[in-house]
């Protein structure tokens, strides 16, 4: 794939690891599993990417594995159980399976608690590792077949060096690209700023060339991944910022369409939301999201904007570019949330009118300050205000995908449908999923569909013509 000299750059004995696992272990087939974010998504093809290189075959089902990779989440207390539930079937496989080897990686290796669980409770992981160490795969690896029993590193290693590592990306037209790692924001319910570490800036120079390489290689649609985009640079002493980084990105040839994820409402700059005007390819998508729409709420999460804040922001987007689709991260429930509260955010959400969302409920993890707090919401109540949230969250959006029936738009078509119709989807310049007839031929493409009928999570239509 792309620049495979780049391991290269790295200062350490990482090729001869590759070697000896290349000459010296015979069947190798990985699956890797990836739970969480983007973030965790792009770690996986670079994961992959590595185990390429050292041979492995990469695999889809558990059946034909004989190492599997379990790249965790930690945001919510769901995302950590199922990966337990996840490691309990293995633990049973590997009784099964003996030459099975395991290894558990993620944002969930990097918490103290979860850690210790796994290495106590799933004495058959062979491997574990942490969010800035994935170069040392090989060596891990290594050890492990070598008769060490738990091969280990969580240690925060300097982040260039996973940043030299290439990616075996699940598309070849659309591609993620880090252009910062950490948070330092400590939202007070948060356990990302845990476990990824503090907030870096890649420098715009690394970022130009990783996204010309992949333009080269057939990448028309680029996402820009980090916790907090709009705050990218502030490590740099020379005022570039966020928005500088888009103006070069919309130069390259090749690269249609610019995303990016996620922005915070507190550091997005008047510059950026002109760029919505000012650059052609970055699409017509803001996820900015608000979390509650009560000011009081918002304090007590240490987000530092208020409603009134969030409001005047989406205002101004609106009026410098009418078509923006809008997209949030909503949660209920979270400590001392009072019904009058929750209506707060119930008038958020009419108010702004999002295209889509996602809605979560407040999940305590431990050792952050929301978590340590005596008002905790009772669950029915939560549940119940989750629901209420959808009821007024779903018709908004059905309205917004009903208002593109007839028209015509750009699909950049993605995968075949699963259910195995005959039918392709993809999304539009908004991040609107469209579902209609194509073959695999279309794949990658950007095709013109006229739009026939909507619901509240999809678009579906004709094709008209391809480029
Ligand atoms: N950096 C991004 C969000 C990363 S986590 C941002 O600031 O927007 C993705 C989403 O998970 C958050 O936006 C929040 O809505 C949700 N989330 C984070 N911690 C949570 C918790 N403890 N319980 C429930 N949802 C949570
Ligand atoms: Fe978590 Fe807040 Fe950082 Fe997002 S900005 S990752 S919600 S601490
Ligand atoms: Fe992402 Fe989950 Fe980690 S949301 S940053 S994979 S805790």
């Amino acid at each position: 794939m792309e620049n495979n000299d780049l391991i290269k750059d790295i200062k350490i004995n990482i090729n001869e690891y590759i070697a000896h696992i290349k000459e010296e272990i015979d069947e190798k087939n990985a699956l890797v599993i990836t739970h969480g974010c983007q973030m965790n998504e792009h770690d996986s093809e670079k994961i992959s990417w590595l185990l390429e290189k050292m041979g492995y075959k990469i695999v889809e089902e558990i059946e034909d594995a004989n190492f599997i990779i379990v790249n965790t989440c930690s945001v919510r207390h769901s995302a950590e159980d199922k990966v337990y539930g996840q490691l309990g079937n293995l633990k049973n496989l590997k009784n099964k399976r003996k030459n099975l080897k395991i290894a558990v990686c993620g944002c969930m290796m990097q918490r103290k608690e979860s850690r210790e669980y796994v290495i106590e409770k799933f004495p058959n992981v062979d491997i574990i590792f942490g969010t800035n160490n994935i170069w040392k795969l090989p060596e891990l690896i290594y050890s492990s077949y070598n008769g060490k029993k738990l091969s280990i590193d969580i240690e925060d290693n300097p982040l260039d060096i996973d940043d030299n590592l290439g990616a075996n990306r699940l598309y070849s037209f659309k591609s993620y690209v880090n252009i910062m790692y950490g948070c330092n924001n400590f939202c007070s319910y948060c356990i990302v700023p845990y476990t990824r570490g503090r907030e870096t800036s890649r420098k715009p120079s690394d970022i130009i060339k990783e996204v010309k390489n992949l333009a080269l290689n057939g990448t028309r649609e680029v996402t820009l991944l980090g916790q907090n985009v709009n705050s990218y640079g502030k490590n740099f002493d020379n005022g570039y910022e966020f928005y500088n980084l888009l103006e070069e990105i919309n130069e390259i040839d090749g690269i249609e369409r610019i995303r990016f994820m996620t922005s915070h409402p507190k550091d997005i700059s008047d510059e950026l939301i002109y760029s919505f005007k000012n650059l052609d390819k970055l699409s017509n998508f803001l996820h900015l999201p608000v979390q509650a729409g009560s000011s009081r709420v918002l304090k007590l999460m240490n987000r530092k904007y208020t409603k009134e804040d969030y409001l005047r922001k989406i205002d101004k987007i609106k009026n410098i570019n009418p078509g923006i689709a809008l997209s949030t991260d909503l949660m209920v429930g979270f400590p001392g949330e009072t019904e009058e509260d929750f209506k707060d955010t119930l008038d958020l959400v009419k108010k702004v009118e999002y295209d889509t969302s996602f809605t979560f409920i407040y999940s305590v993890r431990e050792n952050t300050p929301a978590a340590k707090r005596t008002d905790q919401v009772p669950d029915k109540v939560k549940h119940d205000r989750f629901e209420r949230l959808l009821d007024v969250l779903y018709p908004i959006q059905e309205k917004k995908n009903k208002a593109f029936v007839g028209k015509t738009v750009d699909v950049l078509v993605e995968d075949i449908s699963k259910k195995n119709n005959g039918n392709v989807s993809g999304r539009t310049d908004e991040f609107k999923l469209v579902n209609f007839k194509g073959t695999s031929s279309d794949i990658g493409k950007i095709i013109k569909v006229k739009i026939n009928s909507a619901n509240s999570f999809s678009l579906a239509g004709e094709k008209i013509e391809a480029w």
